[in-house]
């Protein structure tokens, strides 16, 4: 290939891009969870209502634990189940829309997380009777900051 071939077929790469991968795949969750959780498949059913696709595992509370922590959660971040999509980590009852912004934004991250189980998040709950809650971005470096806040209902 001459010099210019290559030039013009670097800048196709870079005009094109990689697909996004919210676009070029079905959007599937990995879920890991707790046996007999029943909130954590109420939020697999959140996310399915959403147009997301689910895998789940059982796994014991202490390989969860070390699951989440060894996945860069931080322990003040921790919830009851912890997903993967697209190379993030979503722990807890995210609402489906965060994630699909994530996707989008693509932030250099960990993922997100709704630390505990907020009354009214998804899975825990009437939206209608919903405390105030947070959903975080856990950063690379194990640093937090607000994604989206949600008054209470
Ligand atoms: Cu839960
Ligand atoms: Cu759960």
């Amino acid at each position: 290939m001459s010099r210019r071939a290559a030039i013009l077929a670097a800048a196709l790469v870079l005009l094109t891009g990689p697909v996004p991968q919210a676009l070029a795949e079905p959007l599937l969750v990995d879920v890991f969870k707790t046996r007999g959780c029943g909130c954590c498949v109420l939020w697999i059913r959140h996310l399915e209502e959403n147009g997301f696709e689910t895998r789940s595992e059982d796994m014991i509370p202490g390989m969860l634990m070390r699951y989440k922590l060894d996945s860069g959660v931080p322990q003040e971040m921790v919830s009851c189940h912890t997903g993967r999509i697209g190379g993030y980590v979503i722990e807890g009852h995210v609402p489906a829309r965060d994630i699909l912004r994530l996707l989008d934004e693509q932030p250099d991250a960990i993922g997100l997380s709704v630390p505990g189980m907020p009354y009214g998040s998804p899975g825990m709950g009437p939206e209608d009777e919903r405390d105030a809650y947070d959903v975080y971005l856990i950063r690379k470096d194990g640093s937090t900051e607000v994604f989206t806040s949600y008054p209470g209902a």
